[in-house]
């Protein structure tokens, strides 16, 4: 455990450059090793969760070199992975586990895929159902948590697969590349309905490497059994997830200024941009840094300090927002008014309960949160995250639960909070980020 304690602070001031986007990281990764020769990745993000995909990679027989600022992965081509010998370990990273199950399933060989502590309470019957629909053969544990789920470690027996038409019960981009990652193996089409679109950085990456894939909408289709072709050079821009911390930091604290350089600005990623906007935030794009990223739009963002007014946050907007509802929690807490955030249930089911670690802390920190359940005429749960804006918060003795966006969160709220803040545990953050607290000491300015 690392303890590690937050004063009020002055602003923030300066330039914010960053490694790449964890996400299309590791779509890089797995992509590149089903494609036959040399891809070279630039930039791409060095964390726990992408170092665990290389390395359950590596264990399936893909070489790969690491130099100072890319990756060279030697690929081997749709059918080129080799079975491993034992379970293939994949830390706290659902997305390695979710989307390395969708490559696992269509293999010649059979695999396990095992996970930590909290991975293995995350719910993994979201991809078992389509993937077993196409002819996969899935074994994994079945819930003590909840009735009718099924949790890691997962049991996979390579099979044979046929496309299938599959309407997403949960918004969510981990189900839907697991998915679109098997259709490449799969005879015939394989047809994709979205409830709500999410990240889209899996069908980008296809089209750059030549797959059979066709987006419209919040329909994907894709023709499987075509090699991939390697366009030897990926480019990843920077992590918007990231940087969404120092963006609510330097809108918080008066005085601060802040350009975030060649970030991430895909459309399914910049919601927390427009509801924060929408609240007043002063954000401006640079329309003339904006460049394409291999597949991925990226460009300059300036914040600056603002007031806050708070504002309705609809379910629609949740999957374009969904890893910033922790940090955009904190930053309701000093906007004038009130802001709902509806639909948030997902929230649950991260790596810890989201909606419970920054409930439970802002409250205490003297925030005023309310949560609302509502049963929909579908039968689904929805819940609502209502905050009451404060001028306020004092610190505290705050938990992380082991959740490296809550941990980040709370250090931001602990820069605005009223005394000291004490974190029980701040390791987590490399999940995602190592260096955070690095790049916000550069940051930080000392109160005027
Ligand atoms: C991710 C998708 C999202 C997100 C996660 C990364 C991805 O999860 O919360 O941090 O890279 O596909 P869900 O698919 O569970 O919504």
């Amino acid at each position: 455990m690392t303890f590690f304690t937050i004063k009020q602070s002055g602003y923030v001031k300066g330039k914010l450059i960053l490694t790449g986007d964890k996400s299309i990281t590791h779509r890089a990764f797995i992509i590149s090793a089903i494609t036959p020769g040399k891809t070279r990745i630039n930039n791409p993000a060095i964390n726990k969760d992408c170092l665990y995909t290389l390395q359950a990679l590596k264990r399936l027989g893909i070489r790969s070199v690491k130099f100072k600022n890319h990756i060279t992965v030697f690929g081997k081509g749709l059918s080129g992975l080799k079975p491993t010998k034992g379970p293939l370990y994949v830390g706290e990273s659902a997305t390695t586990m979710r989307l390395l199950a969708g490559l696992l399933v269509a293999q010649r060989f059979n695999s396990t895929l095992a996970g930590g502590r909290s991975l293995s309470r995350r719910p993994m019957g979201r991809i078992i159902e389509p993937l077993k629909l196409m002819g996969g053969d899935i074994a994994a544990r079945e819930g003590k948590e909840k009735k009718e789920e099924f949790y890691p470690p997962l049991r996979i027996k390579g099979r044979a697969l046929k496309g299938i038409t599959y309407k997403l019960p949960v918004a969510s981009a981990q189900v839907k590349s697991a998915i679109i990652l098997a259709s490449l193996y799969a005879e015939g089409k394989t047809k994709i309905i979205e409830p709500i679109k999410t990240r889209d950085h899996t069908e980008r990456m296809l089209k750059l490497f030549g797959a059979n894939i066709n987006v419209s909408g919040r329909i994907i289709t894709i023709k499987g059994k075509k090699e991939l072709i390697s366009p030897k050079v990926v480019n990843i821009p920077a992590d918007i997830s990231s940087a969404s911390f120092f963006i609510v930091a330097a809108i918080l604290l008066p005085g601060s200024e802040l350009l975030v350089k060649s970030v991430s600005l895909n459309p399914c990623r910049i919601g927390f941009i427009k509801v924060l906007r929408r609240m007043g935030a002063d954000i401006t794009f640079h329309p003339a840094s904006f460049t394409l990223c291999g597949s991925e739009p990226q460009g300059d963002i300036l914040v600056k300090s603002s007031k806050l007014k708070g504002t309705l946050v609809k379910k629609e907007e949740i999957p374009s927002l969904i890893d910033e509802l922790p940090i955009l929690m904190v930053a309701a807490c000093f906007a004038k008014g009130k802001t709902k955030f509806v639909g948030v249930e997902e929230l649950r089911v991260k790596e810890t309960d989201r909606i419970n670690s920054l409930v439970s802390n802002l409250n205490q920190m003297g925030a005023k949160i309310e949560t609302k359940i509502k049963r929909l005429k579908s039968g689904k749960r929805q819940e609502t995250v209502i905050i009451k804006g404060i001028k306020e918060l004092r610190g505290i003795r705050a938990k992380t639960f082991g959740d490296h966006r809550t941990a980040m969160s709370l250090i931001i709220a602990g820069l605005k909070a009223k005394g000291r803040t004490t974190l029980d545990d701040i390791s987590c953050i490399d999940k995602s980020f190592p260096g955070f607290m690095k790049k916000l000491k550069v940051l930080l300015r000392p109160r005027l």
